[in-house]
């Protein structure tokens, strides 16, 4: 590969570049599995995750501390009253067998902007959510909706695979649940910023290092119970048959061709078969189903289809349906005057800039309940992501840190 091109701004920023990427692999030793990257939400993994992360934070004079749903913050320890709180962070929790830049990428830059932008007249708190994925306990961000003041006490009672329910979580790492609204202390908040891998081809395909996004699609989630009824594999004849597994096809199948026909997109991940024998007719299969769409009136619509169509063809085999919502998230729109100070910032690299909409969850889409949100997303290797073969180029690191900086310099040009 011929070497980069970068602008003097963007060459003064590559030291820094290099340290992000070194601490993004030693990040990716603390994990629960051993042949991947996995860290989950309260997980022992997370605990260390935060200490490493948090010495790193007190390296550049940030006050640290782990607040009420165990994400590790970073303030300005020399904090002024008289002057507003620039929020910059994502997400230091993962997807089983993950990449190491998802979410790290945007806690480590945020370090690293906020020690450089250090003499503007600004208060800097770093975030490291502590749950975003929504592995664990099925919902996503639980620590940024906690950080943003709307923390839902239906999640107390959530369980993981092991049947832990987060409020034992909560006190198995010493969080007090009775807690939990301290993790969103009044502050006059001026803006969250979140850099984040784009986890798509986009900027690839557009030869460019760095997007600005306007708008992060809406979500929603939900575990699909099919009930049917077990049998023998070699006795019961197929046209008598109940069979959970078969009604999951056609479901697995509805969500492909819905999506499709709508131009959005709906994944059925996770498929869990019960009794889940060789030699025994599945009597019960819960699947996930994760719709998205930035036009939340087609993500409506294709919620009321999907139910609908997928109920008539489980009566067909004789089988019963319940879907049940685990997560709901409305489209996310970046402020207009950050989306400018972010496309002033790339002109000033210099470097053409482009708009792009994430299809991807970001922990600023709960944020924005609390304040203005901007993200800054940043070109990955052929789009790869939730992938171990994620990756990224220590000069596109480079042109981040400094977008990320000169847009800080511009929304502080303003105040
Ligand atoms: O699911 C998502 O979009 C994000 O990676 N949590
Ligand atoms: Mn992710
Ligand atoms: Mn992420």
């Amino acid at each position: 590969m011929p070497p980069v091109e970068l602008p003097a701004a963007v060459e003064c920023c590559l030291p820094a570049a290099h340290r992000v990427m070194a601490r993004c692999d030693e990040l990716a030793q603390l994990s629960s599995m051993a042949d991947g990257i996995q860290r989950l939400y309260l997980s022992a993994e997370q605990q260390e995750t935060n200490a490493v992360v948090s010495a790193w934070m007190q390296e550049v004079g940030l006050k640290t501390r782990i607040d009420a749903a165990g994400s590790l913050i970073g303030e300005s320890a020399q904090s002024k009253s008289t002057q507003p709180w620039l929020l910059l962070g994502s997400h230091l929790d993962t997807v089983p067998n993950a990449g190491r830049y998802d979410g790290i990428l945007g806690v480590l830059l945020g370090i690293e902007a906020a020690h450089n932008c250090r003499d503007l007249p600004l208060n800097y708190e770093v975030i490291g959510f502590a749950e975003e994925e929504g592995v664990r306990f099925g919902t996503t961000l639980m620590t940024s909706r906690a950080r943003a003041g709307s923390w839902d006490s239906a999640w107390w009672s959530l369980t993981d695979k092991q049947g832990e329910t987060v409020a034992e979580a909560f006190n198995a790492n010493g969080l007090d649940p009775d807690d939990i609204a301290s993790a969103c202390p009044a502050k006059n908040l001026l803006a969250y910023l979140e850099v984040h891998i784009e986890q798509g081809p986009i900027l690839q395909d557009a030869d460019l290092p760095l997007g600005v996004v306007d708008s992060i699609a809406a979500a929603q989630r939900f575990t699909i119970t099919i009930e049917g009824r077990a049998g023998h594999a070699g006795t019961v004849p197929m046209s008598m048959r109940q069979d959970a597994l078969v009604g999951a096809a056609h479901c697995i199948l509805l969500a492909q061709r819905l999506s499709q026909e709508l131009g959005m997109t709906a994944t059925v991940g996770k498929v869990q078969a019960h009794p889940g024998a060789v030699n025994v007719i599945s009597g019960r299969v819960e699947l996930s189903l994760d719709a998205r769409s930035v036009d939340e009136a087609m993500l409506e619509r294709f919620v009321e289809s999907y139910a609908t169509a997928a109920r008539a063809l489980l009566t067909k085999e004789n089988l019963s349906m319940q879907m049940t919502t685990i997560h709901q998230a409305g489209a996310a729109h970046c402020a207009g005057h950050i989306q400018e100070a972010m496309h002033t910032a790339l002109s000033r690299l210099p470097l053409a800039s482009t708009t792009i909409s994430s299809g991807a969850g970001h922990d600023a889409m709960a944020m924005q309940d609390v304040c203005d949100i901007g993200m800054l997303f940043v070109r990955c290797k052929d789009g790869i992501s939730h992938n171990p073969a994620e990756s990224v180029t220590v000069e596109d690191v480079a042109w981040a840190l400094c977008a990320l900086q000169f847009t800080i310099e511009e929304i502080a040009a303003k105040l």
